[in-house]
């Protein structure tokens, strides 16, 4: 079938301002929109900009606004869509353009990095396997689901008014180190989180939630660190 893609074009050599670019493809209604896009800048314009690696779900690098909804071009087949194979495709909102698809994710992982996403243990290093209990690794498990794709934070709203919120793909993975049984520096963790920055920040809008590729309850883990940071509180 005939399919038109509608493609966010800029670049900064050539372009003082964004455009839009059509391009029509033959695409069958099981081709991945990442297969489309590649179909475009292989047969048609080897100019065309976008981010990819893995093609299966698995790197995160691939988040596009596809009509108007945040999006891995590798899990959303062309059939997936009620548009009757017209596809507008844009960079993610919130980041700044580089070229075409391609968005500045270096805020985006500066925040990542800031909330220390390793472990962190004053206690001595076991000879063999580090034991978490089953049931701690089955709390912490949805966050390990995260792929960095950056489509919650991008989605978010609170994240659009204040620069500085660290968003939810932080804090998910902040989340994820301050109920891990082997890090022992939930305090320092909590203190960090503990703003309007932080973990206050957030409102609990869920659209982190529904924009989540790995459907990862966001917002509920973001919940369990305010809770935590209250119960702290009342010690
Ligand atoms: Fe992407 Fe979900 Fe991780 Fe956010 S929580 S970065 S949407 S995988
Ligand atoms: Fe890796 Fe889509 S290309 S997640």
């Amino acid at each position: 079938m005939r399919c038109t893609f509608i493609i966010h074009r800029y670049d900064p050599a050539a372009d003082t301002e964004p455009r839009y670019q059509e391009y029509s493809v033959d695409a069958e209604p099981t081709d991945k929109i990442l297969d489309c896009l590649n179909k475009i800048r292989w047969e048609q314009d080897p100019t065309l900009t976008y981010r990819y690696s893995c093609a299966h779900g698995i790197c995160g690098s691939d988040a596009l606004m596809i009509n108007g909804r945040i999006e891995l071009a590798c899990q959303k087949l062309v059939r997936d869509f009620k548009t009757g194979y017209n596809f507008v495709i844009e960079p993610l909102p919130l980041f700044n353009v580089i070229k075409d698809l391609i968005v500045d994710l270096n805020p985006f992982f500066n925040k990542h990095r800031y909330v220390r996403p390793y472990l962190i243990t004053d206690e001595d290093m076991p000879t063999t396997e580090w034991l978490q209990t089953r049931e701690n690794q089955e709390f912490v498990e949805p966050a390990l689901r995260c792929i960095l794709c950056a489509s919650c934070t991008s989605a978010c709203p609170i994240n659009r008014a204040n620069g500085n919120y660290l968003g939810p793909a932080a804090l998910l993975r902040s989340f994820r180190y301050i109920f891990d049984s082997r890090d022992t520096a939930t305090g320092s963790r909590l203190a960090q989180m503990d703003s309007e920055d932080g973990v206050w920040g957030c409102r609990s809008m869920w659209w982190c939630t529904d924009v989540c590729p790995k459907e990862i309850p966001v917002t509920k883990c973001l919940a369990q660190i305010k809770r935590l940071i209250k119960q702290e509180a009342k010690k």
